[in-house]
C-alpha cells in the first residue's frame, strides 16, 4: 500500500512520494517488496495515488530487476487503507492475501507468520509491537493473552501494543470492506476491518520480535534510516 500524499513528511514529499524517500541505501518501497519476495510472494500489486504513480513506475518498472512482477493500481482519493485494499479484489482472485503498508520498515522475516496463517485456513492475522507513542497507531487491548478490543489512534490508549501495517486476510475481507462505512475522518479504516474479524472470532495475532518502524514522520524516518542503514536487500 503506497497511497496517500505524505503530508506529515512535507516538505520532503514535495520532491517525490513518501514511499520513494531513502531508507538506508534503498527507496522506502524496496523494503516491503523485499519482505514479500523473501516469503516467496512474487506477484505483487502496488496501490498508489495518481500523483505518485509516475515516479513509482519509473523507479520499479515491471519489478523484473527485483525478481518480482508488479501490477499497479491507482487510488483516486485518500480514502483509507481498506479502500485501497478493495482495489486488489480481482488481483487476489479468491486466495489469501498479505497486505504490507509501504512505510512499515522492520527486521523480521515474515515466513513463520504467513505459515501460521496458512495453517489457520480462514480469518485474519495481525502482528503487534509494543510502542512508546500508542496514540499514533491502531492499538490492541489484550486480556489473558487475547485481543479484546481494537482502536484507531485512540486519545486514551488501553495498551501500548500497536497493530503493525502487516496484515493477512482470507478473501472474505472484500465482502467486509463492501459493507464498511467511512470513519469520522472520511476513510475506510483497516482497523474497522480487523474489528469485524475480531467480532467473528477469526482474528489471530502474533508479536513482531524485532524492531519495527512506521516511517511516516520525520523522526521515525530518521529512526528507520538508522536501523536499516546496514540492511542488504540483495537487489
Ligand atoms: C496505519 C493504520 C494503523 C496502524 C499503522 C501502522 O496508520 O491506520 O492502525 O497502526 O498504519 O503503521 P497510518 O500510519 O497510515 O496513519
Amino acid at each position: 500500500m503506497a497511497g496517500g500524499i505524505g503530508s506529515r513528511l512535507q516538505p520532503l514529499t514535495h520532491v517525490t512520494t513518501k514511499h520513494l524517500l531513502p531508507v538506508g541505501p534503498y527507496p522506502m518501497i524496496y523494503h516491503p517488496l523485499y519482505k514479500l519476495r523473501q516469503i516467496g510472494i512474487r506477484s505483487i500489486m502496488i496501490v498508489t495515488s495518481r500523483w505518485n504513480a509516475g515516479d513509482m513506475i519509473r523507479v520499479l518498472g515491471s519489478g523484473s530487476e527485483m525478481g518480482v512482477s508488479i501490477t499497479y493500481r491507482v487510488q483516486e482519493e485518500a480514502g483509507g487503507i481498506a479502500q485501497a485494499l478493495a482495489l486488489a479484489e480481482d488481483f487476489v482472485n479468491g486466495g489469501p492475501v498479505v497486505v504490507l503498508l509501504g512505510d512499515n520498515i522492520f527486521y523480521d522475516h515474515l515466513g513463520p507468520f504467513t505459515e501460521a496463517f496458512r495453517q489457520q485456513k480462514e480469518g485474519a492475522k495481525i502482528l503487534l509491537k509494543q510502542v512508546s507513542e500508542p496514540e499514533r497507531y491502531g492499538i490492541a487491548e489484550l486480556e489473558n493473552g487475547q485481543i479484546v478490543s481494537l482502536a484507531e489512534k485512540p486519545s486514551n490508549p488501553r495498551s501500548n501494543y500497536a497493530v503493525t501495517g502487516i496484515y493477512m486476510y482470507d478473501s472474505s475481507v472484500f465482502d467486509i470492506i463492501r459493507k464498511q462505512k467511512p470513519s469520522k475522518r472520511g476513510e475506510l479504516e483497516i482497523t474497522d476491518v480487523n474489528r469485524e474479524y475480531l467480532r467473528r472470532q477469526s482474528l489471530t495475532f502474533d508479536f513482531l520480535p524485532n524492531w519495527w518502524v512506521d516511517a511516516g514522520t520525520h523522526q521515525s524516518l530518521l529512526e528507520a534510516n538508522r536501523l536499516a542503514s546496514t540492511m542488504d536487500l540483495q537487489i
